[in-house]
């Protein structure tokens, strides 16, 4: 499996709306960009990544794309594809740049990526506190298809409410499952 091709995508958030319009571009990660991406990773995520595992990405031939603003990269996403299933394995956006469909639009190239390698259905796996993720996966056609229990480290709050919810243990969190099938 190939890094992806730069895609040369591009947009902006213009909605002809008085609020600056922030240009971006969508294009295949590089080692140059490991640092960055550790950045967002690190002040994103209580238990992040290690910058091993970027290059690690790179190097076994996962799709690893940056989106690219003005004066720095803005988020990243990484997935796979192959025997026609893709997983999306990160994603993830500056935490100063949220809430302005960057994720969305990330992950719509995403699926565009992969539908063009004749992935017939997309997975991943997201802490069952992830609100504000699960809203975006749903938007984008998501459905829920499992769960499983007490899969991921948790941060101690989320912990807290894991064991409260599921009398699981206190430093352990469910993910859900989620799916989408991807149409030609
Ligand atoms: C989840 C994440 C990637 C979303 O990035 P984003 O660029 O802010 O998302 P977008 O602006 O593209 O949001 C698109 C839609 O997703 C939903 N959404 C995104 N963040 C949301 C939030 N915090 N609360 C509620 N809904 C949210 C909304 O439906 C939104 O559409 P709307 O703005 O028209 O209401 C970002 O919060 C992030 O990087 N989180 C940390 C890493 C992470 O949890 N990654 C997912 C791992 S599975």
């Amino acid at each position: 499996m190939a890094n992806s091709e730069p895609s040369g995508d591009s947009g902006s958030t213009d909605d002809s709306s008085a609020d600056p319009v922030l240009e971006y571009s969508i294009r295949a990660m590089t080692a140059a960009d490991v640092d960055r991406v550790l950045q967002i990773e690190q002040a994103s995520y209580d238990i992040p990544w290690t910058q091993q595992i970027f290059k690690d990405c790179l190097k076994v031939g996962y799709y690893c794309l940056v989106m690219e603003g003005e004066a720095e990269l803005l988020g990243y996403v990484i997935f796979s594809s192959a025997a026609g299933e893709s997983h999306i394995l990160n994603l993830c956006i500056d935490p100063s740049q949220r809430r302005q469909g960057f994720a969305e639009a990330m992950l719509s190239q995403a699926i565009a990526t992969v539908m063009v390698t004749g992935a017939k259905v997309m997975f991943l796996e997201v802490r069952v506190s992830n609100s504000g993720a699960i809203a975006l996966y749903e938007k984008l056609g998501f459905i829920e298809t499992g769960r499983r229990e007490n899969y991921y480290n948790a941060r101690p709050r989320a912990s807290e409410k894991s064991k409260a919810r599921n009398g699981g243990p206190a430093n352990r969190e469910d993910a859900l499952l989620l799916a989408k099938e991807l149409a030609m």
